[in-house]
């Protein structure tokens, strides 16, 4: 029943770490200073960095809980304080889930009482980067010894940073497409200037997700393992992940070399406009399921021994 609840809930923290880091990195990168203090349109963006912020909080701190009483062996056990202790004094994961819970803590604090803006969302964007570089302490990315240690931290830490800038964009990009009642040319153009400007920044995160993710494969599966990638089930569960990912792929190529070009020739006659839109809705939606299923397996296999230490 714990490993379950352990996989459930680092699943939370891999979905709220990068909706809290991607999300309000979006809505600097992508939405005009102008127009996102002034449009109503954006009311959505406080209260999800806020959830995600509180997701977090609670799922580090229930995922501690959680993985503590699998090693401690039962759950009564793994509430005793000396459990948590011992875990959260001698082990990776156990500072990585408090860093995550502080980090969330703080976000929180900061986005409750006071009005969004660029300032509180730097600071949510440097927070959310911290809780997502600690998941490096809560996977495999730490777990290297020798002179390979530090290139594998490194590249597991960029690995996280990316995957969660493209997850908070597909969630930033699926509010501000969200069908309103009453829609306007304004919000048309920001809607089409964010995806555009996208495009560059989802080559980049691309190429950063493959490098860093055989980085990663390099110390975790190995040159000579190959093998194990459709052998055992850490493999298998990683070779799904790269089908997921390349669907993804196919998804992200077809929104900006076919979806958004029309959303731009769409915008100027109102016939085409809704047809556009409900396409890149559909795209959205598609790709960031298979985004939170790939979330999905990495909280799974990230728990199992990777092929190298089989
Ligand atoms: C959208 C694409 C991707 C997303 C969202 C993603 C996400 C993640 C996340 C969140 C982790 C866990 C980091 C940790 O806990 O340490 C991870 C680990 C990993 N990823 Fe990816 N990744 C993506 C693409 C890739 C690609 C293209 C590769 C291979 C070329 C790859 C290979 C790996 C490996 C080997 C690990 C280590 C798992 C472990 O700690 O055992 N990933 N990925």
């Amino acid at each position: 029943m714990l490993e379950p609840a352990v996989i459930i809930l680092r699943l939370a923290q891999y979905t709220g770490a990068m909706i809290l880091f991607g999300s309000s990195l979006f809505a600097l990168y992508a939405l005009a200073p102008s127009g996102m203090a002034a449009s109503a349109s954006l009311r959505w963006l406080r209260p999800l960095l806020a959830w995600s912020a509180a997701g977090l909080l609670a799922a580090s701190l229930l995922g501690l809980l959680a993985q503590t009483s699998v090693l401690a062996g039962s759950l009564s056990e793994g509430l005793k304080l000396s459990s948590l202790s011992a875990v959260v004094t001698t082990m990776g994961f156990g500072r990585s889930a408090l860093v995550r819970a502080v980090g969330a803590g703080l976000a929180l604090f900061l986005l409750l009482p006071r009005r969004l803006d660029r300032t509180s969302l730097r600071v949510c964007a440097m927070l959310g980067a911290v809780t997502c570089a600690s998941f490096a302490w809560m996977g495999h990315g730490a777990a290297t010894e020798g002179p390979g240690g530090s290139l594998h931290l490194g590249a597991d830490i960029l690995h996280s940073l990316a995957a969660g800038v493209w997850i908070g964009a597909l969630v930033g990009f699926l509010f501000l497409l969200k069908r309103r009642s009453s829609d306007d040319a304004a919000l048309d153009h920001v809607r089409h200037r964010a995806l555009h400007g996208f495009s560059g920044i989802g080559s980049v995160l691309v190429a950063t997700l493959v490098a860093s993710g055989l980085v990663n494969s390099w110390f975790l599966i190995g040159p000579t393992r190959i093998p194990g990638l459709w052998t055992t089930p850490y493999g298998q569960l990683l070779s799904l992940k790269l089908l997921l990912f390349a669907g993804m792929l196919v998804l992200a190529a077809a929104n900006r070399f076919h979806l958004t070009p029309t959303l731009r020739v769409a915008l100027d006659t109102a016939a085409a406009r809704e047809p556009a839109l409900g396409a890149l809705r559909r795209s959205l939606v598609i790709e960031s399921a298979l985004a939170i299923a790939v979330l999905g397996l990495v909280a799974g296999f990230g728990m199992l021994a990777p092929v190298s230490a089989q």
